[in-house]
């Protein structure tokens, strides 16, 4: 008896096969095969449906472009966002002109995508819907993407596609940036936006009206300066070209069987990214910025560093100080920092640059940038010209090349965690900084290094070892020193069990090693307190540095010594654990 359904189910799905196969719908209008309302387009294969749809309480229509295998409606593209369509008896079509239409009944044009072009050169202009979701007016010979007539990736709407470029393109005019939907509702463009500034080093900025709300900080040639290194990405590449005639961001997939888009909300005021799992059958949010509170542009001023997990926010960086004290305890940050010690451009021994690292490099609208210029030909660039306040290597990869320089205050500085870049600030150097040369720095911390910790339980009496050392020593210390020795070393993986690391994620493993030396900070300002652990550890917001822990410094308090006990075992071991098996 089972055998029936089972038969049936077969033939059930091969006759889908087959009507999907006959009544396949066609990918393309042509002069004389228009599109109604009430049909579609679809991309040769499957991926893409173009066709009129009105938002769920609207009933306003609009033609737009979606997924065509996913269940939830999710529309990418809008052609007529300005101009809505009131009733269900228009039509799409292109004319023998080359000019894709949306007209009314009386054949009226209600949108056009001014796409002309003469007829001499593209004697049979048609319209194609690309498996890429890129909507192409193209001569019916002509398939090469750079003979496209007109392109719906030219114009995006508030959805980033893999293969779009976001950005311009000088020769060719063209401006593309992303313009979210006014609301849920209603897709005409908000004022909420995302585009790639012009100039030098250009940059992704986000915008609420005319005011800034978000900057991506320039592209390092691995990642935005202020993007957070993203952990064993299986699913997308993204990549930013910059040169002379065109500067863009695009992102390509890494399985086509994947698909990932980046939105951008007027009502979240956010750029997320979503990925489509189809096992799951559902969005799943992978990135959202901003992300933290240091996310927000020009938080802290000139000078001013955000530091997520610190309070306050802001501080000045160092060798700075706040212009107006009043305000900055105020936690008003606006006027920034000032340099502490005077410093006058040109002068012998008061003009020097000093390093900061692991920073997001700052606003780059008054810049300059030669690709193949080497870090100390840069540096010469920037003391040549006294209103150059910064230098930074353009590209990190590999021992970092190219050179940029930064004209005027620097602002939207903020700590990443572990992904930040070094930038040569230019201050007053105090005579002692300047003889201290770099290897004699060198020497001291590799002196510092050796201090025999790992072999505290052969050796020594530990206490004295550590007093010695002005360091407060207690067995019970040795992992917490041990992780603050290899963090610093720039080797914090080493205190994995080697049983465990294949089996591990880095970033997560270096994430709660971080949080636990943030937990154990000298100064109880500075360490996270139990909620905040709990966001640290499910999330991937920059973390601050921890700095040498206050177990370590003999004033630690009592308190903070049990806090710093408890937060330490429930972090590096149940949560790490946690997480690791969670894998
Ligand atoms: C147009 O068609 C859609 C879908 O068939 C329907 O929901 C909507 O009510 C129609 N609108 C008008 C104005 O007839
Ligand atoms: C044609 O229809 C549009 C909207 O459907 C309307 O605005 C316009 O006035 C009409 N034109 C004529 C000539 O009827
Ligand atoms: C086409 O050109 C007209 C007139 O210049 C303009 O109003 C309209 O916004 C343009 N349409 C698009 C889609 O750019
Ligand atoms: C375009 O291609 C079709 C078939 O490939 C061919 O029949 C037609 O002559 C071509 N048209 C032109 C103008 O080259
Ligand atoms: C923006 O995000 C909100 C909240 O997640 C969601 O309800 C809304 O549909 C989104 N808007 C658009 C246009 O996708
Ligand atoms: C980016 O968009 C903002 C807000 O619309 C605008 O003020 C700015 O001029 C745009 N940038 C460029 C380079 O066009
Ligand atoms: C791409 O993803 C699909 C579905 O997740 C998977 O079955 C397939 O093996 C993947 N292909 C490659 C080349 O990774
Ligand atoms: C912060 O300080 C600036 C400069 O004094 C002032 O203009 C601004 O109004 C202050 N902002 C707030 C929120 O008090
Ligand atoms: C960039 O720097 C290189 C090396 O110093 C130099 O040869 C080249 O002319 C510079 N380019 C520009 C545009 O300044
Ligand atoms: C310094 O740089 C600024 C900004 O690019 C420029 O306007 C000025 O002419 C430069 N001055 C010198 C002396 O090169
Ligand atoms: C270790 O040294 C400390 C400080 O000098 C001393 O108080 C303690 O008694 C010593 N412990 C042992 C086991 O010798
Ligand atoms: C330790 O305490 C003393 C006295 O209270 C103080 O002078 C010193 O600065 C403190 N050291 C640290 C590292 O906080």
């Amino acid at each position: 008896m089972a055998v029936l359904p089972l038969l049936l189910l077969i033939i059930i799905k091969h006759l889908t096969i087959f009507s999907y196969q006959f009544s396949s719908a066609t990918d393309i209008i042509t002069p004389s095969q228009p599109l109604a309302d009430g049909s579609t387009l679809v991309s040769k294969d499957g991926s893409f449906e173009l066709g009129f749809f009105n938002p769920p309480t609207s009933t306003k229509r609009y033609v737009g472009i979606w997924f065509h295998n996913i269940p939830h409606p999710t529309i990418v593209w809008v052609a007529n966002r300005d101009n809505p369509i009131l009733d269900n008896s228009s039509m799409l079509t292109i004319n023998t002109h080359g000019n894709l239409v949306l007209l009314s009944q009386n054949k009226s044009v209600l949108w056009s995508a001014n796409s002309t072009i003469s007829t001499a050169s593209s004697p049979n202009p048609i319209v194609q819907l690309l498996d890429s979701g890129n909507l192409v007016v193209r001569d019916e010979n002509q398939s090469d993407p750079e003979s496209f007539i007109w392109q719906s990736f030219d114009y995006p709407c508030d959805t980033f596609l893999a293969g779009m470029k976001l950005g311009w393109d000088l020769k060719k005019g063209i401006y593309r940036r992303l313009t979210a939907w006014r609301n849920w509702d209603d897709p005409s463009p908000g004022d909420f936006t995302c585009n790639v500034s012009f100039g030098s080093i250009p940059e992704l900025f986000m915008w609420k009206g005319s005011s800034v709300y978000h900057r991506s900080g320039p592209w390092n040639g691995l990642r935005f300066s202020s993007a957070p290194i993203l952990k064993q990405n299986q699913i997308f590449d993204i990549q930013f070209l910059n040169n002379q005639n065109e500067a863009y961001y695009t992102f390509t997939l890494k399985n086509k069987s994947l698909i990932s888009t980046v939105v951008l909300n007027q009502t979240t005021f956010s750029r997320q990214r979503f990925v489509w799992f189809p096992e799951n059958q559902a969005w799943s949010l992978y990135l959202s910025v901003p992300g933290d509170d240091c996310d927000a542009y020009n938080r802290c001023g000139p000078y001013g560093n955000c530091v997520v997990g610190q309070l306050p926010i802001c501080q000045c960086l160092n060798g700075f100080v706040p212009k107006s004290p009043q305000n900055w305890d105020a936690t008003n940050w606006t006027q920034g920092c000032v340099r502490s010690e005077p410093w006058q451009c040109g002068v012998k021994g008061r003009d020097g640059f000093k390093k900061f690292s692991g920073l997001k490099l700052p606003d780059a609208t008054n810049s300059w940038a030669n690709q193949s210029m080497t870090l100390e030909e840069c540096k010469a660039k920037c003391l040549n010209n006294c209103s150059c306040m910064a230098y930074a290597n353009l590209d990190i990869r590999g021992e970092g090349s190219g050179c940029a320089i930064w004209f005027g205050d620097l602002i939207d500085i903020r700590m990443v965690q572990s992904a930040g870049q070094d930038l040569y600030i230019r201050m007053a150097v105090s005579d002692t900084e300047k003889t201290m040369s770099t290897e004699m720095k060198d020497e001291c911390e590799q002196e510092d290094m050796e201090l025999p910790l790992f072999e505290l339980d052969k050796i020594v009496n530990a206490t004295k070892a550590f007093s010695t050392h002005n360091k407060l020593g207690e067995g019970g210390f040795g992992p917490v020193y041990r992780a603050w020795k290899l963090w610093k070393q720039g080797n914090p993986m080493k205190l994995i069990d080697a049983s465990f690391e294949d089996s591990c994620t880095p970033s997560e493993v270096l994430r709660c090693i971080q949080i636990g030396l943030l937990c154990v900070q000298q100064h109880p300002n500075d360490r996270p307190n139990m909620a905040s652990v709990v966001v640290m550890l499910s999330s991937e917001n920059a973390l601050s540095q921890p700095k040498e822990p206050g177990l370590l410094i003999d004033n630690f308090s009592m308190e903070g010594q049990s806090y710093g006990n408890e937060i330490l075992s429930s972090s590096t071991n149940e949560i790490t654990i946690t997480l690791l098996e969670a894998r």
